[in-house]
């Protein structure tokens, strides 16, 4: 159902202790395509033959390819105007985390300080073999086929989650208690299509936190646990909700 930015501003400064979840969407206008739907990334590469773990110890050389294509837009990318309204709820004292499915980073440079990164983060490079880690940089990209571990010779990966990994047990715990203590949970721009990521909004909602959902199209969320779903861009909404709240983004 539809609702104004007046009743989820209300919320925000009533309630307390809100939390965003948020998905690719919140990255969009920042130029970073989403997974899913139209210009989705999984339209261009196979999940299962680029985004999995068993794909990636198998053949990395190819694995690369993509990744290259997603560091070269993560570290061109600049936070969106909804990342940046994040950022100044949480120095309002009005947003207490984020929990984010994103390995943009681009939270963090929009000023949220309690950023929980449920899948990693593609900034950091990791050797799957004997867990050396450094920085995933423009040089990174420009190691052929594909960076080394300087210690063991093994293929490096970003530090983000593939298919078939586990979630980061620090990360994993940290949700868990952000999304059982939270009075507002605020969905941003996911598709609620990956576990266990998206049991988070519905251990809030059994909680009894109340959730507002920010999206361009309704989601498997919306049609059972969204209390507010505001439609449209985050960038235009979430700028529009802390106007209400009298903060603004400058
Ligand atoms: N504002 C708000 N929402 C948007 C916008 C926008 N400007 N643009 C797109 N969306 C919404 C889409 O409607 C969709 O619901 O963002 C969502 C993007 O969905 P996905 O591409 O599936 O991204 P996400 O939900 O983050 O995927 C979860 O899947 O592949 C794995 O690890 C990957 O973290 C990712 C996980």
């Amino acid at each position: 159902m539809e609702t104004d930015y007046r009743q989820v501003a209300q919320l925000i400064k009533e309630q307390g202790n809100v939390v965003a979840f948020t998905g690719a969407g919140i990255s969009v206008e920042s130029g970073i395509p989403a997974f899913r739907g139209g210009q989705g990334l999984w339209e261009k590469y196979d999940p299962m033959e680029y985004a999995d773990i068993r794909a990636f110890l198998r053949s990395p050389e190819k694995v690369w390819t993509m990744l290259r294509e997603m560091g070269d837009v993560i570290l061109r990318a600049e936070p969106s105007p909804a990342h940046k309204a994040l950022g100044v709820l949480e120095k309002a004292g009005l947003l207490n985390a984020v929990i984010t499915q994103n390995v943009d980073g681009l939270h963090q440079m929009a000023g949220n300080t309690n950023v929980i990164e449920y899948h990693g983060n593609h900034r950091r490079l990791v050797c799957p073999g004997c867990s050396y880690t450094g920085p995933f940089t423009e040089e990174s990209m420009q190691v052929l086929p594909y960076p080394v571990c300087a210690r063991c010779q093994r293929a490096l990966k970003p530090d983000v989650v593939f298919f078939g990994e586990q979630i980061p047990v620090s990360a994993s715990a940290r949700a868990g208690i952000e999304a059982a203590a939270c009075k507002v949970m605020i969905i941003v721009g996911t598709s609620g299509a990956v576990y266990p990521a998206a049991d988070i909004p519905f251990t809030a909602s059994e909680k009894g936190a109340t959730i507002v959902e920010i999206n361009v199209s309704p989601t498997p969320f919306t049609s059972s646990i969204t209390n507010y779903f505001v439609e449209g861009s985050a960038s235009t909404i979430l700028p529009r909700i802390l106007n209400e709240l009298g903060l603004d983004l400058a």
